[in-house]
């Protein structure tokens, strides 16, 4: 692996020349930086050296004499003498690709990696031209789906060891492996083990052959049809940075970039496949109006002026939910649409499944680079980072398995880097507020929330050491306030005042919708709303407006007109499903901005079609409040426009208008009136290797309160925990042909051990009571799960986790009992009740 570790400077001798290496910087990766490149198959500056190929053999004296020795797997010493050119290395090169080639197809026709292959390239330049072997090569079947995205064709195999070392070392999901001896050796998955991980496509891209391609891809384009561009993923808060790939104006392929700062170039499935999605036939590609119980398609200015006309109403009246989806500069439109024009405050980016705009906007942001830096200390209260923030995953794994990190998890359920964690805290529902107090107070003598004073002593220990401490926060369960995990927050704040904090949140560039102004009661820039002079605005809002929760209970009471949702689908995404719905009955106008016909937006009066990600130009914000540049790489479908535009197009009919009229002019007016973005070079950071991070300058302080007290216990015996899969039923995923078919079928989860007390290893269901709602579900005994809870992933076929949710409930207690239908030999209809 390559050194980072600060030159020592070690000299050494390359072709005749006196360079010097890093400490511990090895052969191959010193000659490359000094301009001397050496063939390479299974070296991957992101793995650990295997020498497996030889194909990076050169002639190296350290003082015994020259010998051919694997570049990749030596480190420079001083003074060592290395030859790349010699005869000998030429011979050593040639004789590898010899025998490589003896049993390979070079059926590069019908190959995927033919023009980009660096078996092709490396022949053509250090091979022997012609192979001695007539013999009979080896044969398998070909290809072999072992995954629903990633077939493999066994015989372009040459046996490197990328995807192997890939699966089991960065991914930590070893479902892809060596079998067989000899010549008969091969890269398969274990039998009834399809190659099931997340990350797959990353062993796709790293494969030097063709021997690993990617269902979505196979037979879509060839290298030279390829156009690309530099761009930045969309589809979680990381911001990994992408290329987006084309050919005939349509999106083929998304490879990772290896960005320093982010994701090193790996990237999940999602990020990888969901480009899908742009070539939905169900793409909204022009304007409707409902009428006559229907939509109808309508020119712009038809639908831009029934919009503007259900605008022009009391502010208050005016409400707007979602811009996840959107630029940072269609964020700052929108903000000026409604804030500045509109004058209304009821806005808001996150769906009731988020956390409170002003602590995500008021913590001390950390980087991904702080909290994995070496010998650190990272606490987890939210998500598992695997399921929702993959490619965060993959660094925060990195960290702990590599770089000594500390974890210390407070969770509901056990998470992907659970059994990676120094200290796991199981904090049952309600409780991670009061566990994390009991850990700043040090008040150990009794268990609290399910976690006994020695594993809460243990967590004190690691969080007050020496090393610098990164607190990653999230909403670990949809069915809990997020004020339990403010107070965790303010807790980790009291103890560390030199904490620095990674919000967790899950959707797209929902931190440039928050830093924006796309949240109650703030402006772009984080700053709080204040009735004074705004840049250029017309005027601020001169009330505090409503969360999502607010907007909803506030439809339902009949005071909201118009209802703007900038594609946000809450029918499908906020926690409490019947909140939505019915306050989607009431609102006067809904107008809908997105990119497909979802629940909420099938419901809608106007829609107004939005190019997607791919097709409009912008900046995306990372949790770490990173800006990198999103980039359009082909043309939108029909009449689709950038959000932007979208926002200017409105607030010219409704008056006054925007003040910018294309996106540079935009971009000049953001860095006119947001302070953390006055000096920032838009175009260089298009070209940037990794964008820089913006501080915003606030003009206020957050404050936190006591935390809440401990949930009182219900005869209902169980807490609920909800929280999300990677795959499930949100719109993006489905619309993705590949991908549609990914998410498992909603079952419940139960601790064996209540499962055991319960009597239920008889059973197949169980009933559920919450309320008036009481159904059958699937259930599983998983030690993942802590005793007395049950958890429920959100949106997955089968079961909407939603029925047993309602807004403003702290937890969420369900009664659990055998079905009276029960197929066991038990009495139906018993109940059980804990506690
Ligand atoms: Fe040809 Fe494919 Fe083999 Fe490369 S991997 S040499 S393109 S058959
Ligand atoms: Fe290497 Fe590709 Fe074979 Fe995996 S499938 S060992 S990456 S050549
Ligand atoms: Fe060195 Fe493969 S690159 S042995």
């Amino acid at each position: 692996m390559t050194s980072t570790e600060a030159s020592t400077g070690v000299p050494f001798t390359l072709n005749g020349e006196d360079f010097e290496a890093d400490n511990g910087e090895l052969l191959i990766d010193a000659a490359e930086r000094h301009g001397v490149h050496i063939p390479r198959f299974c070296h991957h500056p992101r793995m650990k050296p295997v020498g497996m190929c030889r194909m990076c053999l050169v002639e190296v004296d350290t003082g015994r004499g020259p010998a051919l020795q694997p570049s990749c797997m030596l480190p420079v010493t001083p003074e060592m003498k290395v030859e790349t050119e010699s005869e000998a290395t030429k011979q050593a090169q040639d004789g590898v690709l010899e025998f490589l080639l003896a049993n390979h197809p070079l059926d590069c026709p019908v190959c995927d990696k033919g023009g980009e292959c660096p078996l092709q390239d490396n022949a053509y330049a250090y091979g022997p031209g012609e192979s001695r072997f007539v013999e009979e090569k080896r044969h398998f079947e070909k290809p072999i789906p072992i995954s629903d995205l990633v077939h493999l064709d066994r015989e372009r195999c040459i046996l490197c060891d990328r995807c192997t070392r890939f699966a089991s070392e960065v991914a930590g999901d070893p479902l892809i492996h060596f079998i067989d001896r000899g010549s008969q050796t091969q890269v398969n998955t274990f039998p009834d083990h399809p190659f099931s991980s997340y990350f797959s496509g990353n062993t796709v891209q790293i494969c030097p052959v063709g021997a690993l391609t990617a269902a979505p891809y196979r037979f879509k384009a060839r290298p030279w049809d390829l156009e690309a561009v530099e761009s930045t993923s969309m589809i979680d808060t990381a911001g990994a940075r992408v290329v987006l790939q084309s050919s005939q104006d349509k999106l083929v392929r998304i490879l990772g970039v290896d960005s320093d700062a982010v994701n090193w170039s790996w990237l999940s499935d999602k990020d990888r496949f969901i480009y899908e999605a742009n070539t939905s036939e169900n793409r909204i590609v022009e304007p409707r109006i409902w009428s006559n119980d229907t939509h109808r398609s309508v020119r712009w200015t038809e639908a831009t002026k029934v919009a503007a006309r259900a605008l022009r109403i009391d502010p208050e009246r005016v409400a707007a939910i979602g811009g996840a989806r959107l630029s940072l500069e269609s964020q700052y439109a929108w903000t000026k649409l409604l804030k500045g024009v509109i004058g209304t405050d009821n806005a808001d980016a996150q769906l009731g499944d988020g956390i409170p705009g002003a602590l995500v906007l008021g913590v001390e942001r950390a980087t991904i680079a702080h909290a994995c830096q070496p010998g650190s200390v990272i606490v987890l209260v939210g998500p598992d980072p695997k399921e929702e923030l993959p490619t965060l995953y993959l660094r925060l794994r990195h960290a702990v398995v590599e770089d000594g990190v500390k974890l210390v998890e407070i969770t509901p359920r056990a998470t992907s880097l659970s059994e990676l964690a120094s200290v796991r805290l199981r904090a049952t529902p309600g409780t991670v507020g009061q566990v994390v107090n009991a850990i700043v107070t040090e008040s150990f003598d009794q268990p609290i929330g399910g976690v006994d004073g020695s594993r809460l002593r243990a967590a004190h220990r690691l969080l007050t050491s020496d090393s610098p401490v990164t607190m990653v926060f999230g909403r670990s369960n949809l069915a809990e306030s997020a004020r339990y995990i403010a107070d965790a927050v303010g807790g980790i704040k009291r103890l560390r005042e030199d904490a620095a904090f990674l919000p967790a949140l899950r959707r797209g560039n929902v931190h440039g919708a928050l830093e924006m102004g796309l949240t109650p009661g703030f402006l772009p820039g984080a700053v709080r709303n204040r009735r004074s002079v705004f840049g250029n605005w017309a005027s601020t809002p001169d009330f505090e407006g409503k969360d999502t929760d607010g907007i909803l209970r506030a439809a339902v009471a009949g005071d909201i007109d118009t209802l703007v949702l900038l594609g946000a689908d809450p029918m499908a995404d906020f926690p409490d499903r019947q909140l939505a719905e019915e306050a989607l009955d009431n609102v006067g106008t809904i107008i809908a901005v997105d990119t497909f016909l979802t629940e909420s937006s099938r419901r809608s009066d106007i829609v107004l079609p939005a190019a997607m990600f791919g097709e409009h130009d912008g900046t995306f914000l990372n949790l770490e409040r990173r800006l990198s540049p999103i980039r359009a790489k082909v043309t939108a479908p029909g009449l689709c426009r950038p959000d932007w535009m979208i926002a200017a197009e409105l607030s010219l009919a409704v008056g006054p208008d925007l003040g910018f009229a294309s996106l540079d002019e935009l971009r000049a007016e953001m860095s006119q009136v947001i302070g953390s973005l006055e000096d920032l070079d838009w175009d260089a950071l298009a070209s940037a290797d990794d964008g820089p991070i913006i501080v915003p300058r606030r003009n206020w302080d957050l404050e936190f309160g006591d935390p809440a007290a401990l949930p009182a216990v219900s005869s209902y015996g169980f807490r609920l925990v909800v929280d999300r899969k990677l795959w499930d039923e949100g719109t993006m995923i489905q619309e993705s042909a590949s991908l549609a078919k990914l998410a498992p079928r909603a079952e419940l989860r139960l601790s064996p051990a209540d499962v055991q007390l319960m009597e239920l290893s008889n059973q197949t269901h169980v009933t559920v009571d919450q309320g008036e709602v009481s159904f059958d579900l699937p259930f599983v005994a998983d030690p993942a799960v802590a005793p007395r809870t049950a958890w429920l992933p959100a949106r997955l076929p089968g079961f909407d986790v939603r029925r047993l949710l309602a807004a403003g409930r702290s937890i969420t207690n369900v009664r659990l009992r055998i079905p009276d239908h029960g197929e066991s030999d038990h009495d139906g209809g018993s109940e059980v009740r804990h506690g």
